[in-house]
């Protein structure tokens, strides 16, 4: 007999699948500021999560967002979180990782992950984009915690490539060619929703982080158990405490994704469109 999960993820999928059926090839999650990339799909179809069976239901007033489904070339759809559930809303991991489970079982086999962050690596202006090429799980939880479904993925995973090598080198060769400049470095992840003291980022800084955010990697996390290639895209919104001359603000934050809000979705729709060449090669050959 299915495990539970597996029976809510099929009523999910189905529930998707009544509102956009074809195969979908990517999915992508905007992070803070950034969920404007959504609103110039082509023929999108948007489904409100409060719509989908067994999304979480927002802890927060307001939206929590929707699922925006578009076939950007023929044969060539995205799945688009426009908003995300975070743990410091008071999400259970369950709750913060089910839409990615939904996409895989939808047939996403590539997870795009985008998020606001605060910098660390001194040499980091606010507004730059950073490529992640590794993080830091530093939220106190791990969303794999728990009985594992050996449907899903194996009870210990492997994350030695956590972002997948060759949608970096993709994400690399679209900056060149739009360029783009295009930092790299590794991305730490605590759970918030306060923002750091000037002690925690130079303890971050100590361990080896480029960059501080509240959100991507559970979702990672769960996107490599189940096998997903994933990349991820940090906009840095912010210095980090205490390398920024002056205290941080969620309106900091919202304004500067705005601001590189251009640079990123031409960056985005350019790898998007390599990953799409990359699966055509793939299928003719
Ligand atoms: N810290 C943590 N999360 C963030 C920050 C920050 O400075 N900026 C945007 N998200």
């Amino acid at each position: 007999m299915a495990s539970p999960l597996i029976h809510q993820l099929d009523e999910s999928v189905h529930h998707v699948q009544a509102h956009f059926n074809g195969p979908l090839s990517v999915g992508l999650i905007l992070g803070s500021g950034l969920g404007l990339l959504a609103d110039d799909l082509p023929k999108a179809v948007s489904i409100p999560y409060a719509e989908i069976p067994h999304f979480a239901k927002s802890q927060v007033e307001g939206h929590a967002g929707q699922l925006v489904l578009s076939e950007i070339r023929p044969g060539f759809s995205l799945a688009c979180m426009q908003g995300r559930f975070h743990y410091y809303e008071g999400h259970p991991m369950a709750d913060v990782t089910y839409p990615i489970r939904v996409m895989k079982r939808l047939g996403i086999h590539t997870l795009i992950v985008t998020n606001a962050a605060g910098g660390l690596n001194p040499s980091f202006e606010s507004g730059n984009l950073m490529l992640i090429t590794d993080h830091l799980n530093l939220m106190g939880e791990n969303p794999l915690r728990g009985k594992n479904t050996d449907e899903l993925g194996p009870r210990f995973p492997d994350m030695s490539e956590a972002y997948s090598l060759t949608l970096q080198a993709m994400a690399k060769d679209s900056a060149q060619h739009l360029n783009i400049p295009l930092a790299t470095g590794v991305y730490a992840a605590v759970s918030g929703p306060s923002y750091e003291t000037p002690a925690e980022v130079r303890m971050l800084q100590t361990l080896g982080a480029d960059a501080v955010g509240m959100s991507t990697v559970p979702e990672v996390t769960v996107a490599n158990h189940m096998g997903m290639n994933v990349l991820g895209i940090s906009c840095i919104t912010n210095l980090a405490a205490g390398i920024s001359p002056h205290k941080l603000s969620h309106q900091e934050v919202m304004e500067t994704g705005q601001r590189v809000r251009g640079d990123f979705v031409r960056l985005v729709q350019t790898i998007l469109g390599k990953i799409h060449a990359q699966t055509t090669e793939m299928t003719a050959s």
